[in-house]
């Protein structure tokens, strides 16, 4: 099954190339006109205006939160019953210092508030935290894939696997156009999600 698409795209592996392409220049575009500065930084407000500009000529859903409840391997994203609260939350979570922005990133990826392209917005969205608030970013050409997958995975978990990955990363170059496009490298891209129904989760129980 092929993600619904403005492009009319019916094919899964020439919807990821062309997703990929345009998520890209705009994500370029949205850097180097100084956009991207003028969003706010640290709440679901913000993201989602990332999220917008990266995908809305590709989805009807850029921006908008997602209206299904989505899986990946055998961990469950925020149900769709708890996402607007568990957003407002996270958006008063504090980001003073690495360790509470790491936190804030962990709670953002289980809410994973969009129908598809959480990574991306979302890795552009921290590092607009770390920025404002420490004055660095990540450098994701220093973060191994692999591991990050791994943290990411572990994180809802025990964050300290990618609070170490993420902190040995870390770059005073947080004007650098090349360390920012890092972060949305098409490497990132595993495969898509599995969708379930409310019910399926009460049959659970
Ligand atoms: N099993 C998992 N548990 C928790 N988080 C996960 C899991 N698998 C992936 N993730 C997180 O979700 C992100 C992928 O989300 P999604 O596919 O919506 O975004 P993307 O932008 O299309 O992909 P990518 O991040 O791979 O570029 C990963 O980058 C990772 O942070
Ligand atoms: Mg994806």
């Amino acid at each position: 099954m092929v993600l619904e698409n403005k492009l009319g795209i019916t094919d899964s592996s020439e919807l990821a190339r062309v997703e990929e392409k345009i998520s890209k220049s705009k994500a370029l575009e949205l850097f180097e006109t100084g956009l991207l500065d003028t969003f706010e930084v640290g709440t679901f407000e913000g993201l989602a205006n990332i999220h917008r500009y990266l995908f809305d000529e590709i989805y009807d859903f850029a921006g908008k939160i997602r209206t299904v409840n989505i899986a990946k391997g055998s961990f469950r994203f925020a149900p769709l019953m708890y996402l607007e609260a568990s957003l407002d939350n996270i958006a008063k979570m504090p980001q003073s210092t690495f360790d509470e922005i790491i936190e804030k990133y962990v709670e953002m990826n289980i809410a994973h508030p969009f129908r598809e392209g959480n990574g991306r917005s979302t890795r552009i969205w921290l590092n607009a935290i770390l920025k404002k608030e420490l004055k660095m970013v990540v450098d994701w050409s220093k973060v191994d894939k692999e591991d990050y997958l791994l943290a990411m995975e572990r994180s809802p978990v025990k964050d300290v696997e990618i609070k170490v990955l993420l902190k040995a990363a870390l770059t005073d170059k947080v004007n650098d156009c090349e360390v920012y496009m890092k972060g949305i490298d098409a490497s990132y891209h595993y495969e898509g999600y599995n969708i379930f129904k409310t019910e399926t989760l009460r049959n659970k129980h």
